[in-house]
């Protein structure tokens, strides 16, 4: 059986970056308004006044300095806190297949592959605008791609599990080059109200080449040497909004349609889980971590990547080895790990070893052990 490779990346970046000063602006105007709106309320004990947020703690917390969206305007308006992404007809491209398309483009072109030499469409993510037709059949059409096309998803590690379905496939014989694209629209599901949570994500897309060697026109590649997914669920990462939500009205609070999280238990809970597997599934392919020279990690946390590093590998977070894009996009859930990999591998040799992992709602873990190989194409 031919290897399968990952022979080029993508990454759509939207036009409009807000830093956390701009972002806590916005927010404590809308702080310091509630408060004087229920002022009567606050001083009755009937209403609890909100608290202000601030750039320093978010930069403290999270390592995050700024993030990329879609539409700046509507998050920053204090009485909006929402992108505001205008309605597009039927025969429009929906927004979600434009910026795959982008990012596609990329990849395509890094890969040296048409739309013709592209057997299949993976669109992995956190979030589809809509349920069906599935973004993935319109980034298709939008292409020119034959074969077939579906969206998954399994939130933060949608990339990861993407690339294993596309790997699966490929292996089974059913494709020969499959793009896997993740439109990651996080302003959309997050609630810029809530002070513990308003500042983490940001909006991207990444996509990814996944194909047998003996198809790829590319000579630097990285040829997938195994992946590893699991899931463990938990209700501490979720989003209530559903099909269902008009078959009971009114009673799914507006806060559960959006993001929520206990964000002191995902970290607590997620770190060891995701090293473990990270761990073992080096260990299955007799790779010690101090083997890697490239740990492209999930980025959600510094912290938390922090910690990671120092369970996993023994070192401290390291712009070699451990390259973090947290701090200018934010989490960008599924998509982060790849846009690391995106910016970070050119300087790697022939036979370096790196993983790609991912971690998040579910509980989710993937990762996708990597070696840099060189094909006489
Ligand atoms: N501005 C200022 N202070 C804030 C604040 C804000 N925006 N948000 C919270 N605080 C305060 C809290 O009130 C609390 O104060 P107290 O100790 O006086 O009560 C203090 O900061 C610590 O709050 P806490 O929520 O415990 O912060 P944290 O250090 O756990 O950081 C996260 C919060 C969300 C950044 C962190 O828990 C995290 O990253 N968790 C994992 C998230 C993750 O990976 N999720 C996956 C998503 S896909």
């Amino acid at each position: 059986m031919a290897r399968i490779v990952i022979s080029g990346t993508g990454v759509f970046t939207p036009p409009f970056s807000i830093s956390n000063e701009e972002l806590v602006h916005s927010f404590n105007t809308f702080v310091r308004n509630f408060n004087r709106e229920h002022q009567d309320e606050i001083a009755a004990g009937t209403c609890q006044a909100l608290a202000e947020s601030s750039a320093e703690f978010i930069e403290k917390a999270s390592g995050i300095k700024s993030r990329f969206v879609l539409d700046r305007e509507g998050v920053l308006d204090p009485a909006i806190m929402c992108p505001r992404l205008p309605f597009r007809s039927v025969e429009e491209r929906s927004i979600q297949c434009e910026i795959s398309v982008a990012a596609a483009r990329e990849a395509m072109e890094r890969a040296g592959k048409n739309p013709e030499d592209l057997d299949a469409v993976i669109v992995s993510c956190s979030n589809t605008e809509r349920p069906y037709p599935a973004i993935a059949v319109e980034v298709q059409d939008a292409l020119g791609i034959s074969g077939f096309a579906f969206d998954m998803n399994i939130a933060c590690s949608s990339a990861t599990f993407g690339i294993q379905t596309a790997v699966d496939s490929i292996f089974r014989g059913n494709a020969r080059a499959i793009l896997m694209v993740n439109p990651e629209i996080c302003s959309g599901h997050l609630n810029f109200r809530d002070r513990d949570s308003h500042f983490i994500f940001g909006d991207v897309c990444t996509a990814v080449i996944v194909e047998r060697e003996d198809y790829c026109r590319k000579k630097d590649v990285f040829e997938i040497i195994g992946t590893k997914l699991a899931t463990k669920y938990s209700t501490n990462i979720y989003n209530r909004l559903g099909f269902l939500e008009r078959t009971r009205p009114g009673q799914t609070s507006e806060k559960e349609k959006l993001f929520v999280q206990e964000g002191r238990k995902v970290f607590k809970e997620v770190v060891p889980l995701a090293t473990e597997i990270i761990r073992n599934h080096l260990a299955e392919h007799d790779i010690a971590p101090s083997d890697l020279k490239r740990v492209w990690l999930h980025q959600a946390n510094l912290n938390m990547n922090q910690l990671m590093c120092k369970k996993l590998l023994g070192v401290e977070i390291t712009d070699g080895v451990t390259p973090t894009i947290l701090d200018t996009y934010a989490n960008t859930a599924s998509a982060g790990s790849i846009i690391c990999f995106h910016k970070n591998h050119e300087d790697l040799k022939e036979h370096d070893l790196g993983v790609i992992c991912s971690f998040g709602a579910g509980y989710s873990v993937g990762n996708i052990i990597v070696r840099r190989i060189h094909l006489d194409t």
